[in-house]
């Protein structure tokens, strides 16, 4: 059996949050929060003189019906970033626990914990960029807390191997977060609605990737009732803002429009991994899940900063393991892979 409270800080087991009026009226004569009864100084931002809605109700309900959970599954924050910050805040004792993570992945799960004075123990990917189970159990000890999972994976591109994760899920004997901030890119099935039977898992999501809208700030966490009302303390009061509100609310009535923006980026991403092949210095272009290709080739550091002459830029991780050599490259326009293609024809080497 599973015991949350065991992994859960004591802290944040007796914290009382930060209460507002908000959280129990929304509607009224709302004399509770001394914003300004004058309102917002132009026409255009009009309403932004109320603080947001500290829950959010209407968005989770939103985002739980797309993603086949329940509202009280799903917390939403300024990013992914913040429910990657926040697993921290409320699992992870500073100076004394610790977390696994399997690079090459996602940088902001080390920075997080660095930030946070929280252990980081390595277990890299291996053949074909896929946990190893094994070490990763024999790794985690008393105060392992949280093992990040990416799938699919930033920067390999790759998913991760079912059976390989529902082991994981199983076995590891803390909290299992799989970031699925590509999935949707991906044939593979999204694990949110697995929170229903994982006590132990959290599934991270985004708005900035196949939902077009990096700019709003919009990230997801679905996990347990439990977790999520962990998640509800601990976070700031009003932590999601009005304008990011609205714009996610408007996305779900374009969904048609997200859908076919995703089928021209894998339309893209298949052409591009084509077009890449026909170079003599590219050595390998790792099969892609995502928006973006990992390409392997000779002197990448040298190509790398040829295209940043031209004003393309894109991402060297040849420091990162296993990446030797390999550039991350985003699937773009096809203007715009285009021009890139052009840029690589134009590489003196
Ligand atoms: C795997 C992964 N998780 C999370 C994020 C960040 O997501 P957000 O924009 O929601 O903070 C990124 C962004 O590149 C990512 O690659």
């Amino acid at each position: 059996m599973f015991n949350l409270e065991k992994f859960v800080r004591p802290n944040i087991q007796s914290l009382k949050p930060y209460h507002s009026a908000r959280d129990d009226y929304e509607q009224g004569l709302l004399l509770d929060a001394n914003e300004n009864s004058q309102g917002a100084p132009a026409k255009n931002l009009n309403g932004l003189h109320r603080y947001p809605s500290p829950k959010q109700q209407k968005l989770r309900k939103k985002i739980a019906s797309f993603r086949s959970v329940e509202p009280e599954n799903v917390f939403v924050g300024n990013g992914s970033d913040e429910a990657i910050d926040l697993l921290y805040r409320i699992f992870c004792r500073p100076g004394n626990d610790r977390v696994i993570i399997t690079p090459p992945t996602y940088g902001m799960y080390s920075v997080s914990a660095n930030i946070h004075d929280v252990g980081v123990d390595k277990v890299l990917l291996h053949n074909n960029f896929q946990p190893q189970v094994d070490e990763i159990l024999t790794q985690s000890g008393d105060h392992t807390k949280l093992l990040f999972l990416c799938s699919p994976n930033n920067p390999t591109g790759n998913l991760l191997n079912r059976e390989k994760i529902e082991r994981l899920v199983d076995e590891f004997p803390g909290i299992v977060v799989i970031d699925e901030a590509y999935i949707d890119f991906s044939k593979q099935e999204s694990y949110a609605s697995k929170v229903r039977n994982y006590p132990n898992l959290v599934v991270l999501q985004t708005m900035s990737k196949s939902f077009g809208l990096a700019g709003i700030r919009l990230g997801t966490a679905f996990a347990s009732a439990e977790i999520i009302d962990y998640f509800m303390k601990v976070k700031a009061p009003y932590n999601i803002n009005a304008l990011t509100a609205k714009a996610a609310l408007d996305a779900f009535d374009h969904l048609d429009i997200i859908k076919e923006k995703i089928q021209q980026i894998k339309k893209e991403r298949n052409r591009l991994y084509n077009m890449l092949g026909e170079f003599t210095f590219v050595r390998h272009i790792y099969s892609s899940e995502t928006n973006f290709l990992l390409v392997k080739m000779d002197r990448a550091k040298e190509i790398y900063q040829q295209l940043a002459g031209q004003n393309i830029i894109v991402r060297y991780r040849g420091n990162e393991p296993g990446c030797d050599g390999c550039l991350r490259i985003t699937v773009g326009t096809s203007d715009e892979n285009n021009t890139l293609l052009n840029a690589l024809k134009n590489v003196s080497l």
